[in-house]
């Protein structure tokens, strides 16, 4: 680790909780230098749905690297953009009864959340945008100005403005904050100005896997329709799969306004990010919001190749059936270590255990990263354990993961009540 301690800037984080230098990666497993094994429960924050290397978008992406595709061409029109574009209007809009226009924003999850966020204020002409407690949309000033963490705001260090938070669904405290935006948006003397948009997450994903009831959000895109205020879906993280469905709001029935995906859209871990748009929305003039790297065409190879995975709903009911596996264990563990305080949520194959003292959650990581397993933290005191598997994981490895996390558990278990019994 020698040489990014001295070369690399103190804002690496990941490295920090897994530190070891990282060689290859395979399905669900990552290999160090050492040539140890650790499978990943983290799967790149959620870039990884289709595993590492997934060999049926790699042959397709040494095929067109080798045949001299087009890598880079800004937004000119590529056959691999052509193809990706058809690719997706035939296996995920159409089939759901979708009508998006596709705009590639820069290639990361904050470029797609800037962009709507954007739009939504030209076709508004509004400024404020809502959005909810323990949420996060990115880094940009833009997508930092709808983040929720206190200490990834302070570092804009400028004024973040015309936005406002409210409470998410399952607040303990204020437990129905729509019916407070409805009573200020239904009165037009409540002082509130009309908002140009909302954006949420259907499952907050750092923020703690927190998921929004369907319900809730059924609530949310009718009172925003009532007035006219558009609704934004940050479908970076559960996206693709993540809960179970490609879009995480299918089950509730909405059609958001504006969508922003990103992180498994190119099935690879290859940066690519896009926003969803209502065709009577897309009034953007040409230019008008730009990006040198729009047209990654390698990412656009892997990503129609992914697109693949949806031409049935067998990933979809694997994915099911997984969690079923996976919720099932992490709520008996819950039972089995009740000193822990340990509470299960999430959708899907994002899941989390949330721990009554938020220090546990990172020694559980520490200990599962020592039995090699790869499991990260979330929430606003990263007091919530947080299982990102690859969708591709075999049942058979996921119970090895959640056998991992039990001996983990085991081990802060011991260490809690050694504690208790010297105090
Ligand atoms: C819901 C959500 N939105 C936006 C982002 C930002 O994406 P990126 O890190 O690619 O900018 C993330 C990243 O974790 C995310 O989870």
């Amino acid at each position: 680790m020698e040489i990014f301690d001295r070369l690399e800037s103190e804002v690496r984080s990941y490295c920090r909780s897994f530190p070891t230098v990282f060689d290859r990666a395979s399905g669900s497993h990552l290999y160090d230098q050492a040539g140890r094994e650790y499978l990943d429960f983290f799967a790149g924050a959620g870039a990884l749905n289709y595993g590492h290397n997934n060999p049926l978008f790699k042959e397709r992406l040494i095929a067109y690297v080798q045949g001299d595709g087009v890598a880079h061409s800004l937004d000119m029109a590529t056959a691999a953009k052509g193809a990706f574009l058809g690719r997706f209007h035939d296996v995920v809009l159409e089939p759901r009864g979708l009508r998006y226009k596709v705009q590639f924003p820069g290639p990361t999850g904050t470029n797609a959340v800037e962009a709507a966020l954007k739009l939504a204020r030209k076709v508004t002409g509004r400024k404020q945008v809502l959005y909810f407690h323990n949420a996060y949309h990115g880094m940009t000033l833009g997508a930092l100005a709808v983040t929720g963490n206190a200490a990834k705001r302070r570092g804009a260090g400028v004024p973040l403005s015309f936005t406002t938070p409210l409470p998410y669904d399952g607040s303990a405290t204020v437990p129905d904050s729509l019916a407070y935006l409805a009573e200020v948006l239904d009165n037009s003397s409540s002082g509130v100005d009309l908002p140009a948009a909302v954006i949420v997450e259907s499952v907050q994903a750092e923020g703690g896997v927190n998921a929004a009831s369907f319900g809730w959000l059924r609530r949310l895109a009718d009172l925003l329709k009532r007035h006219g205020i558009l609704l934004i879906l940050d479908d970076i993280q559960t996206g693709c799969g993540r809960t179970g469905t490609f879009f995480s709001f299918e089950p509730a029935g909405i059609q958001p306004d504006l969508v922003c995906l990103s992180k498994s859209i190119s099935g690879f871990g290859l940066p690519m990010a896009l926003v969803l748009i209502k065709p009577e929305l897309d009034i953007w003039s040409p230019g008008e919001h730009n990006g040198t790297f729009r047209g990654n065409n390698l990412a656009f190879v892997t990503g129609a190749a992914a697109l693949d995975y949806w031409q049935d709903d067998t990933l979809a009911q694997a994915v099911a059936r997984k969690s079923e596996i996976a919720r099932g264990r992490l709520q008996a563990l819950a039972d089995a270590f009740p000193a822990l305080g340990g509470e299960v949520r999430g959708r899907g194959l994002i899941l989390g255990l949330r721990f009554a003292d938020p220090d546990l959650a990172g020694q559980v990581s520490q200990a599962a990263f020592r039995r090699g397993l790869i499991v990260e933290t979330a929430g606003p005191r990263d007091e919530v354990l947080k299982l990102l598997p690859p969708l591709v994981i075999t049942e058979d490895e996921l119970r090895q993961g959640l056998d991992i996390i039990e001996s983990a558990l085991d081990e802060v278990a011991a260490s809690v009540q050694m504690l208790e019994v010297a105090v």
